[in-house]
C-alpha cells in the first residue's frame, strides 16, 4: 500500500462485491429484495417465502415454497444437549452471549459441520434459520424458569416462535405483526453481520463459525440493539406531555436521538413507514398506545429540526415498540433481530462463496523501522 493512499475508515464507499439480493437507495428512501420493495414483502408475503426467494434467486413456486416451509418445520428441533446446556447459562449474561454459545455448539455436535459444499452449506444454512428460533425460545424460557417447549409443526416461522416463549398459540393479528416484523429485518445489503459473515466464510470456515461470528457482530449496540434504546428512552420521557420538551432539550444539547438518523437512508428509512402504518391501523381500533403517542411528537420533532440534515426516523424507532406490544422484552430485542437476519447472513455466504475470494484487507504500517531486539534486562 502506497502512503498516498487514502484509508477507507469503517470500509465506508468500499465495494468488494456484487449481489442481486438488496437495494438500497438512501437518498429516496427505497429498500427492495430481488428488485421488489420492501413494502410489497412486507405486506403480502412471510418470513418463509421472503427467505426462500433470498436463497434461490427468485419468487418461489407454491411447490418450492411449500417444500422449504416443511424443510425448516423439520428442522426446528434443537439435539438435548444444547437445550440442557442453555438452561445452564447464567440467567444474567445477555441473550445474544447466550445465543452465540448455542449456535457454536450446534456445530460441535453436528459431524458433518465442515462441510463447506454449497449443498453442505446451504443444508447447514437451512437448518440454523430453523433452530435459531427454537435456541431464542429456549434461552427465553430458561430465563422464566421455564423448561423449553418442543416446536409446533403446525404453525408458522413467527407464529411457532410466539407460542415457544408463550407455551400458547398467538392469534392470527399477532403472528402477522411479527412476520412482519422479521421480513422487515431480514436482509440489509453489506451490514456489519453480513460482512463478518461472509469474512469468516471467506476463508472457508464452516456455516456454524459464519453464522457465529454474525451474531457476535450483531450483538454490538452500534448494530442491534438501538430499538433497546428508543423503549429507554420512551421510559424515560414516561408521558406524552413530557415529551416535546425533553426532544427539544435533548437538541438544543447537541444529543443524538435514538432511532433516528441512519448512515445509508437520508430520508425516511422504508421500513419505519411499513412499522408507523401498522401503528396506526392498531390506533384506529384500539386507541393509541402512550408509546405511539410520544413516538408521534419525537417523530414531529424531528422532522422538523433534522430532516434538512437527512435525519429521520429509521426501523428501531417502531420496532421496539411492536415487539413490547407482542410481549417480548427489550433483552431480546436483539435476538429478534438475529432470528430474521439468519436468512440474509445465510443467502449472502452463498452468494459470496459461489466466487468466493479470500477476504484480506490492508493496514497502513505506522509504527518504528529498523529496529533490534533488546535483552530484557537491557530495556
Ligand atoms: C445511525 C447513526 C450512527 C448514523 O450516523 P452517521 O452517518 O455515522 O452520522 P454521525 O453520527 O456522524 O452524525 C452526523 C451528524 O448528524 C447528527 N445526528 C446523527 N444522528 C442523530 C440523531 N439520532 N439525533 C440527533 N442528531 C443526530 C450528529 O449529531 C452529527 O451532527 P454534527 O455534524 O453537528 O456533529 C446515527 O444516526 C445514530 O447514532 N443514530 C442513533 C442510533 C440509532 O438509532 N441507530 C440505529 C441505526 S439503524
Amino acid at each position: 500500500m502506497s502512503d498516498t493512499q487514502e484509508i477507507a475508515r469503517g470500509l465506508e464507499g468500499v465495494v468488494f462485491t456484487e449481489s442481486k439480493l438488496t437495494y438500497i437507495d438512501g437518498e429516496r428512501g427505497i429498500l427492495a429484495h430481488l428488485g421488489i420493495p420492501i413494502q410489497e414483502w412486507a405486506e403480502h408475503s412471510s418470513f418463509e417465502e421472503l427467505s426462500c426467494a433470498l436463497l434461490n434467486g427468485h419468487l418461489p413456486s407454491q411447490a418450492e415454497l411449500d417444500s422449504f416451509d416443511q424443510s425448516l418445520k423439520s428442522l426446528r428441533n434443537l439435539p438435548q444437549p444444547v437445550l440442557e446446556a442453555i438452561s445452564g447459562y447464567p440467567k444474567t449474561c445477555h441473550p445474544m452471549q447466550a445465543l452465540r454459545t448455542a449456535i457454536s455448539h450446534l456445530g460441535v455436535l453436528d459431524p458433518d459441520a465442515d462441510d463447506v459444499s454449497p449443498a453442505g452449506r446451504r443444508a447447514i444454512g437451512l437448518k440454523l434459520i430453523a433452530q435459531m428460533s427454537t435456541a431464542i425460545a429456549a434461552i427465553y424460557r430458561s430465563r422464566q424458569n421455564a423448561a423449553p417447549l418442543p416446536p409446533r409443526e403446525d404453525l408458522s416461522h413467527a407464529g411457532n416462535f410466539l407460542y415457544m416463549i408463550r407455551g400458547s398459540a398467538p392469534t392470527p393479528e399477532e403472528t402477522r405483526l411479527f412476520d412482519m416484523a422479521l421480513i422487515l429485518q431480514v436482509d440489509h445489503s453489506m451490514n456489519a453481520s453480513t460482512f463478518t459473515a461472509i469474512a469468516t466464510a471467506s476463508t472457508l470456515s464452516d456455516m456454524y463459525s459464519a453464522v457465529t461470528s454474525a451474531i457476535g457482530s450483531l450483538k454490538g449496540p452500534l448494530h442491534g440493539g438501538a430499538n433497546e434504546a428508543v423503549m429507554d428512552m420512551l421510559d424515560e420521557i414516561g408521558s406524552v406531555e413530557n415529551a416535546a420538551a425533553y426532544i427539544t432539550a435533548k437538541l438544543d444539547r447537541h444529543e443524538k436521538i435514538m432511532g433516528v438518523g441512519h448512515r445509508v437512508y437520508k430520508y425516511f428509512d422504508p421500513r419505519s413507514r411499513v412499522l408507523r402504518d401498522y401503528a396506526e391501523v392498531v390506533a384506529k381500533k384500539q386507541g393509541k398506545s402512550r408509546y405511539y403517542q410520544i413516538l408521534e411528537v419525537i417523530e414531529k420533532i424531528v422532522v422538523e429540526r433534522l430532516g434538512s440534515r437527512g435525519i429521520y426516523p429509521n426501523v428501531d424507532f417502531y420496532s421496539g415498540v411492536v415487539y413490547s406490544d407482542l410481549g417480548i422484552p427489550k433483552p431480546f430485542f436483539t435476538p429478534i433481530f438475529a432470528l430474521a437476519r439468519i436468512s440474509g447472513w445465510v443467502a449472502s455466504v452463498d452468494e459470496y462463496t459461489e466466487h468466493n475470494r479470500l477476504l484480506r484487507p490492508t493496514a497502513r504500517y505506522v509504527g518504528l523501522n529498523d529496529q533490534h531486539y533488546r535483552p530484557i534486562e537491557q530495556r
